[in-house]
Formats: structure tokens, sequence, C-alpha cells
């Protein structure tokens, strides 16, 4: 029992306020976070974000200023990458080109001393989960794009590691198999149980793949939480803008609100419309309004709500984009997705806008 709960938690990892700079550049600025064993995480942020030093200091790549890395309890935070046992797969193709595919797998089990018949053995146990069996003989040079990102993903997994650290893996594969290959690394994910941290700077992929998503931005995490956590209920402006498309609208406060609590927004043109407080917002403070293109609502027959005038109409087939523009002068975009039968309008016409508090998030600005 002891020894189960043991293995159960070698996988997690607890990243304790990190520290890592580059000359002036803070390039991790403080950052704690703490990944489940078997989770799968999501290191999410734009360029430069620290996505990369942050993934570079749990494989032991870039030693910390500040802070400790610990691999299921125990600090690890200056020991050397090859004693940490954990898996990693980097954006460009890394294998070697004059090894046929099963050599290049069991290479880091020749590394570690393993016999030749059980090296070749797990290789092709590696290969089949990667489902390429019958590819074994070929030299990497044989291989698409995503074949031989699979043969590096079993080759990370060959040694059975607690962790696999992944970098823009899927980033230099095209649309199609990209997205392909999203499914079939979380599949593969569930299948062994090993923790996943995966670092990208595209929004999408990590909705996709990861159980929670951590936000970077200039070096501090903005937010962890769970997809759908962060595309609801965004702590801050940036998630809100990056997270998903997203409006943004200046207004004041009617009245003071908690986080979490509806308050009246008064927006262009005096109209108080509801909005849920996603910080502290003192009475008649200025706030920013989040909404998402996909909440907002044409209210038929003149309701109550904020007049707009539709500049454009956008149909896409599986949803149509209206261009809206208010009296005051704010633009707004928003959706209305194919089949939902609800109110449409085309180009010229003038229309009221409403929505739930729900469904616009409103964040303090400070000053
Ligand atoms: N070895 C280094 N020397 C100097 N500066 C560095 C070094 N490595 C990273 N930086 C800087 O630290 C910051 C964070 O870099 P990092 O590579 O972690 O970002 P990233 O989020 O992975 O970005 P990208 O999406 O472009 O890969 C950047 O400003 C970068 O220029
Ligand atoms: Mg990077």
């Amino acid at each position: 029992m002891r020894k189960l709960e043991a293995d159960r938690s070698a996988g997690s990892i607890a990243i304790e306020g990190l520290v890592k700079r580059f000359g002036r550049v803070h390039a991790v600025d403080g950052v704690s976070l703490d990944i489940r064993a078997g989770e799968f995480l999501a290191l999410l942020g734009p360029s430069g974000s620290g996505k990369t030093t942050i993934l570079m200091a749990i494989a032991g790549f870039e030693y910390p200023d500040e802070g400790r890395v610990l691999l299921g309890g125990e600090d690890i935070t200056w020991l050397p990458p090859n004693r940490r046992n954990l898996g990693m797969v980097f954006q460009r193709y890394t294998l070697f080109p004059h090894m046929s595919v099963l050599e290049n797998i069991a290479f880091p089990l020749k590394m570690r001393g393993v016999g030749r018949a059980e090296r070749e053995e797990r290789a092709r146990g590696a290969l089949r989960t990667v489902r390429l069996e019958q590819m074994g003989e070929r030299s990497p040079a044989q291989l698409s794009g995503g074949q031989q990102q699979r043969v590096a993903i079993a080759r990370a997994i060959v040694y059975r590691p607690r962790v696999l650290l992944m970098d823009e893996p899927l980033s230099a594969l095209d649309k199609n198999l990209r997205e392909e290959m999203q499914i079939e690394i979380k599949h593969l994910q569930r299948e062994i149980g090993i923790t996943v941290v995966f670092v990208t700077h595209d929004q999408t992929e990590a909705l996709t793949m990861a159980d929670r998503i951590a936000v970077l931005d200039q070096g501090r995490l903005q937010q962890l939480g769970a997809p759908r956590e962060l595309y609801e209920a965004p702590q801050t402006e940036f998630v809100a803008g990056f997270i998903g498309e997203t409006n943004f609208w200046a207004g004041a406060a009617a009245a003071a609100a908690a986080p979490g609590e509806a308050l009246g927004v008064q927006l262009d043109g005096g109209v108080v419309m509801p909005a849920l407080a996603a910080s502290p917002v003192p009475a008649g403070g200025r706030v920013r309004l989040a909404l998402r293109p996909e909440r907002l609502r044409i209210v038929a027959g003149g309701g109550e709500g904020v007049p707009a005038r539709v500049t454009e109409a956008i149909y896409a087939g599986n949803a149509t984009t209206l261009m809206l523009e208010t009296a005051g002068g704010q633009t707004l975009r928003l959706r209305i997705p194919a089949g939902t039968g609800l109110p449409e309008a085309a180009a010229g016409e003038a229309v009221t806008l409403s929505w739930q508090a729900a469904d616009a998030r409103a964040f303090a600005v400070r000053s």
C-alpha cells in the first residue's frame, strides 16, 4: 500500500518560487506551480514568456537563481539532467540520422546498460505504443515529420520515465497532422499514465490537450486552471485576451463589488449593463468589460440593451460574425453559431445588444 502511494506521487512536480534571470531579463519571475502525478499540464504563453526556461529548470538544463524544483517530493533543483530520469521531446526532430528507427529508440536503454535482447523488446514495445511497429528498420529520413515526432516520443518513453517534458513538439507539423497528433499524444498519456508538461504558444492546442493550463506572461504565472475555468472565468485581462476571442469595453462601476459578485456597469450613452466582478471593484471605479463574441445577443423587438449598428456581417458556414459599432464608437464582434435559430442581422441594420451578467467579466482598471 505504501509503495503504491509512493509510486502514485512519484511523477508529481512542485515548482516553488522559481526565478531565472538572463542579464537584466527576468525570464522567470517568481513562479510557483504544483503539477499532479499523471496530469497533463500545458505551459501556455506568448513568445518570451518563460515557458522553455521553466521546462529547462525541470529538466536540469538551466539552474534557477532562486526557488526549488521537487520531483515526487524530492528536491532535484541541483541534480544533473541525466540523474532526473525525465523524458524529453523538442520542437525539432532530434533523431540520430545514421541509426534505424529501432536503434534510435533503443539508444537510451543502451546508455543505461540494458542488454541487447531486452533493448530490442522494449524498443519494439515503445514503437507499438506510437503505432509505428512496421517502421523499425527504416532510417529517420524515410519517415514523415509526424512519424519522426512519434519516434522521438517512443525514444523518450522507452525507459519509462515518470515525467515527459515536451517543448512545442508539434509546431513543425502541418495543421491536420498536428490535430491528429494532439489527440494521439493525449491518448498515449492516458494509456501509460505518465505526467506530461507540454509547452505551447497555441491556445487551441493547450485547450484540446491539457487537464490544466498554466498561463504565463513576462515570466509570471497569470492563472492556473482547467481549460473551461480559464475560458469562462479568466482572472486577469491578459488571460481574458489571450484565451479565445474577447471584446474589451471600458465603463464605470455603478456599485462596488467583490470578485464573483454581480454589478451594473455604465457604458457609453449611459446605459447600465450587468457584469460579474473579476477583481474587487470600487463604486464609480473604472472597469474594462471582457465579452465573448458568442455570448452577445441581439434582442428581438427592440428590448432593453445597448443600441448598435451592424457594419459588416460575415457568413462562415458554421457561424456568422457581425461587426458592430455603438453610438459611442465602441466596436464589437458578435458571433451567431449556425443552427441555433438566434436572431441575425444584416449590414446596415440597427440592433439592440444584450448579455447575461455571467457573460461579462469586469476588471478594475488600476489608476
Ligand atoms: N540563454 C539565454 N540567454 C539570454 N536570454 C535568454 C536565454 N534564454 C532565454 N532568454 C530570454 O528569457 C526570456 C524567456 O525565454 P523562453 O525561451 O523561456 O521563452 P518562451 O516562452 O519559451 O518563448 P518561445 O515561445 O519564443 O519559445 C526571453 O526574453 C528570452 O529572450
Ligand atoms: Mg520556448
